[in-house]
């Protein structure tokens, strides 16, 4: 077999495998990359399908039961909601409450309140840069530098994303209308309580 030949036989099964591919799987299918061509439009489709508008969108009571208020999307924990000092639990295995907003959470990290990804300059994601975003998603560290990030923000969940994707969700949140809406600071556990 010449060098020629070989290269067009390869160059033919990488057609045939790809053209199986394709055929097998549906759009559905299809890496979201492929179907969603601006970073934009892939940072859109990738919020909307990990689950970051059920904790950075307060919840409101709809007709079907509690879902995220579009109308305030990714604005994080409402600044004029303030929050009583969380319930104490009983003993056994419960381990956090949570508020009707789905937005403060009281465990044995203490309150975690989630932020604002709206691109307002003081108090969203306005004056971070894309190189803090993509560190606090890989580090789990505030803007890959400062404290823990807390729980339940799953951080360690989307610094497995590609390089592609997390700057596709940088993106797509920096093309938000800016909301003003300054999220608490998170409060400590109680002295000697377990962390
Ligand atoms: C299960 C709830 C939950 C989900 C889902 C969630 N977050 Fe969070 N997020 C939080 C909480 C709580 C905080 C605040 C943590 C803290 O103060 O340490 C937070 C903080 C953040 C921060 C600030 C990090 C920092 O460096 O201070 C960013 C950015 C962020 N989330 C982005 C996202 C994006 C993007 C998604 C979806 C891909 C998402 N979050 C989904 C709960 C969540």
């Amino acid at each position: 077999m010449t060098h020629k030949t070989a290269t067009v036989l390869i160059a033919f099964a990488g057609i045939t495998l790809t053209t199986l591919i394709a055929t097998a799987s549906g759009p559905a299918q299809r890496p979201a990359a492929a179907t969603h061509r601006t970073p934009v439009e892939l940072g859109a489709y990738l919020v909307s399908t990990m689950g970051c508008h059920d904790c950075h969108t307060p919840w409101k009571l709809g007709p079907k039961g509690p879902e995220p208020d579009m109308s305030r999307a990714l604005t994080g924990h409402p600044e004029d909601l303030k929050m009583p000092p969380a319930p104490a639990l009983p003993a056994g295995p419960w381990m956090a409450s949570f508020a009707a907003t789905n937005t403060a959470w009281a465990g044995p990290w203490g309150v975690s309140f989630t932020a604002n990804l709206t691109p307002d300059k003081e108090t969203g994601l306005g004056d971070w840069t894309e190189e803090q975003f993509i560190a606090a998603l890989r580090t789990g560290k505030h803007q890959g530098k400062g404290r823990q990030i807390l729980p339940p923000m799953p951080w360690s969940v989307y610094g497995r994303l590609v390089d592609e994707e997390v700057k596709a969700l940088w993106a797509y949140l920096q093309s938000l209308a800016p909301v003003k809406n300054r999220v608490p600071q998170p409060i400590d556990p109680p002295e000697g309580s377990q962390r």
